[in-house]
């Protein structure tokens, strides 16, 4: 197909390099496909298609007992509940009309429902290094997504997405720069980028380790990066500032801890709090959401976002 810009959307073939001709009304990795220059066709385990297989079960960028814990937290912790309001408020705003939309690092598929809802009229798809977590995103969405394996350093797609999210997923890897360079090329000119990481550097502690990250970044370090990749800055926000106190206090008192605490005990301390708490904290973050909309200042906070723009004339 062509974009508006007349720039060419594909595909390239994973084992060949060689383009081929991506059209709007077609799934961006389909399950039959398959490489006419060489014949390649990408294997598939348990329905998704593999891009990246070598790396499908390597505990590389995250551990994989997560993809069984996380479910059970995510669609009752205010952090999940509010950062799925910000990212449907930002994708309303900067990418209305987009009717093409992908996930990198989807996981299992929780911020796949906010691209849903605020897009209904866009073919939404989810992409992860693990297929395992798209098993759970397969039960939380059906046949509504396309769900594919894929390694963010290397998508093939070219010219071909309106809108490109990435939620906590650059700080996993360590060329956040070559992935930011392949979401530029990933985009159609015009398209945009919305993306989430943890801030703060000095926070580091346990949390980070057990999560496999690279980084937190600076304040605005995100938005420099994505610059220096060719990337117009549209909107850079800290986010968890009012929860941000409680963050500190937290990772603080994790640092006097002399025993280490396995995943499982870490997300049952993170995430694992009384009702009158959780539902405090999901206040705080939407009182912090009605500032950010009436356009305040929050320069501090446990996370930053970040929505960038591929030039038009790119
Ligand atoms: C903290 S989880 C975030 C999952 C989801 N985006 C969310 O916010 O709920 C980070 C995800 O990034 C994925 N990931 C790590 N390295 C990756 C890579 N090179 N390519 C694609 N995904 C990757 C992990 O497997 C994991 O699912
Ligand atoms: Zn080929």
């Amino acid at each position: 197909m062509s974009t508006d810009s007349g720039v060419d959307s594909c595909r390239l073939c994973p084992s060949c390099g060689a383009a081929s001709a991506l059209r709007q009304e077609e799934a961006l990795w389909p399950r039959n496909w398959h490489c006419d220059a060489c014949g390649f066709e990408p294997a598939e385990t348990n329905g998704f298609v593999l891009l990246s297989p070598l790396l499908d079960e390597v505990n590389e960028g995250f551990d994989l007992e997560n993809f069984a814990l996380l479910p059970k937290v995510e669609s009752t912790h205010f952090w999940f509940i509010s950062r799925n309001e910000l990212v449907r408020w930002l994708m309303q705003r900067f990418a209305p009309d987009a009717r093409r939309a992908l996930e990198i690092g989807c996981g299992t598929g929780f911020v796949l429902q906010a691209l849903r809802d605020a897009l209904p009229a866009a073919r939404v798809a989810g992409s992860e290094l693990h297929s395992i977590g798209l098993a759970t995103a397969r039960e939380r969405h059906g046949g509504s997504v396309e769900l594919f394996q894929m390694d963010a350093r290397r998508s093939g797609l070219r010219n071909a997405l309106d809108v490109v999210g990435a939620f906590d997923v650059l700080e996993h890897i360590p060329e956040d720069v070559a992935v930011l360079e392949e979401i530029h090329r990933m985009l159609r000119p015009g398209g945009v980028l919305i993306a989430t990481v943890p801030q703060h550097p000095w926070m580091w502690s346990t949390t980070d380790d057990l999560a496999h990250h690279q980084r937190r970044y600076r304040v605005g370090e995100l938005a420099r990066r994505a610059a220096g990749v060719g990337f117009t800055i549209a909107y850079q926000s800290s986010f968890m500032t009012l929860a941000f106190p409680l963050m500190v206090a937290s990772r603080l008192l994790a640092r006097r801890r002399t025993v280490p605490r396995t995943l499982r005990e870490q997300l049952q301390a993170e995430y694992v709090m009384s009702p009158v708490t959780a539902r405090i904290m999901l206040g705080l973050s939407r009182i912090e959401h009605g500032l950010r909309r009436l356009g305040l200042p929050l320069p501090c906070g446990g996370s930053q976002v970040l929505v960038a723009k591929r030039p038009e004339n790119s």
